[in-house]
């Protein structure tokens, strides 16, 4: 291997060019370890804006190419796939077999078959795979696990984590809002399903009410428009190319309550139709007390209700859990190894947390420690998702090692023949 491992991201849209911002951030905080050499797109001007931007801020520009053999004649080590979910198990399967490590975004694939099929491409290979999920990275949620590991709340019982509005507004693009693309639910629904693994270990059974309340989506920022859901700002211009308004086929609404191996119950409502008062809530109860965590990348402050005591929303949680440390990249980019909050934009925090996903994966690489996300996690959130979606199809509890082992396909049966997988 050269001393720069040669990386290109496959997927030019806009989490490729987020991804790129935070290749950019790793470097620019001392952590050199890849080399951008390609950016892929069959859509040649998003590979090649991609690739104008980097030149920019790397001083060399990537070459620019419209699918993998192209990258093969680059030399590429490793690969970071961005692309829309439908095609991450076609690109990760046949990267893992070319012997690229890849780190593919969530969700690992379009449908639990999806991410088997990657998983055992990874098996059979000796590249890395690991999944980029980001919100587990964020700094406050470190501290959130921190907390929970050293009893700060007692044994925890009961997760809250409801998560309400939208109304009909196109949530960044259209293809978030088809079935066979990846719903609402899946996109957004394996962020929180890897979190509650996260913070309180594995899901086994799930059973939910799910809806399609808003068939008809809309997308203000269309033409002329300018007010869309637009993360860190870099959707826009394909926005504006996007209908005015749209049929949605995928569910927007799940209703759900998840058993842990643990014992704890979650009560999980992610509804992305939801009008009037929107809600974000992410409570713990435990057998001492309680915690309200912070949205994702808001660098927010945890707070804790212990029986008994005054709550505690400051610094001073930190002396609760004195062995709590972030890992060096993490340490670098955010300015200090324990932190209770920070405060960023938000494409700034956006661009730290890639930059941390990227370090984890060059340390795997270089066999410094295992990937954090790998094939097994990155499954059990699209199986979590999509057991809710299977649970609303079928009005029955679903158990999540059914779901790994294929045996429920109500729901995802005509995504997977729209794959032929
Ligand atoms: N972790 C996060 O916070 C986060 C945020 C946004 C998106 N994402 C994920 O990132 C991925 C991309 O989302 P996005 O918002 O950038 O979508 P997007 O539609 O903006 O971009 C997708 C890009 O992939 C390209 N593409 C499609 N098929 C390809 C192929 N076979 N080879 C190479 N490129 C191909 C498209 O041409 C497009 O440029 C999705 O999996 C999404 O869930 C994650």
């Amino acid at each position: 291997m050269s001393e720069k491992i040669r990386l290109a991201i496959v997927g030019c849209g806009g989490m490729g060019h987020r991804h790129m911002y935070g290749l950019a951030e790793l470097h620019r905080t001392g952590w050199e370890r890849f080399e951008l050499v390609g950016a892929c797109d069959p859509v040649r001007d998003n590979a090649e804006s991609l690739a104008n931007q980097a030149a920019e801020h790397f001083g060399s520009r990537p070459a620019v190419v419209t699918d993998l053999d192209g990258l093969a004649a680059l030399g590429v080590e490793a690969v970071d796939v961005t692309t829309t979910p439908r095609y991450h198990h076609t690109v990760a399967v046949e990267t893992l077999e070319r012997g690229w490590h890849t780190m593919v975004e969530k969700p690992m694939g379009l449908t639990v078959r999806a991410c088997n099929l990657i998983a055992r491409a990874a098996a059979a290979s000796d590249a890395i795979l690991s999944v980029a999920e980001n919100y587990r990275r964020d700094p406050i949620n470190r501290l959130a696990k921190a907390l929970l590991n050293a009893g700060v709340i007692g044994d925890p019982r009961f997760l809250i984590h409801h998560a309400i509005g939208g109304g009909d507004r196109m949530l960044i693009s259209v293809w978030r809002h088809q079935k066979d693309q990846s719903g609402v639910l899946l996109d957004v629904g394996v962020h929180y399903t890897d979190m509650m693994e996260y913070l309180l270990g594995e899901i086994q059974t799930v059973y939910a009410q799910t809806r399609l309340y808003e068939p008809i989506r809309k997308n203000p920022a269309a033409g002329s428009g300018t007010s869309g859901s637009n993360p860190a700002g870099v959707y826009g211009r394909w926005q504006k190319e996007m209908p005015a308004e749209f049929e949605a086929t995928a569910e927007d609404a799940a209703y759900a309550t998840l058993t842990f191996k643990n014992g704890v119950v979650g009560q999980y409502i992610e509804d992305h139709a939801g009008r009037g008062q929107g809600v974000w809530a992410r409570h713990i109860y435990g057998s001492r007390g309680s915690m309200v965590l912070p949205g994702d990348r808001s660098g927010g402050n945890l707070t804790l209700h212990v029986d008994g005591e005054a709550a505690i929303n400051n610094e001073k949680i930190l002396d609760l859990v004195p062995d709590f440390h972030l890992d060096a990249v993490t340490t670098d980019l955010f300015g200090g190894n324990r932190l209770w909050c920070y405060e960023f934009p938000f494409p700034e925090t956006d661009r730290k947390i890639i930059a941390i996903e990227y370090g984890d994966f060059a340390e795997a690489i270089s066999g410094e420690h295992p990937v954090e996300v790998d094939a097994e996690q990155g499954t059990r959130s699209v199986a979590v998702s999509y057991a809710i979606l299977e649970s609303g199809e079928t009005g029955r509890l679903i158990t999540i090692d059914e779901m790994i082992a294929e045996q429920v396909d109500d729901y995802q049966r005509e995504i997977n023949e729209s794959l032929a997988i």
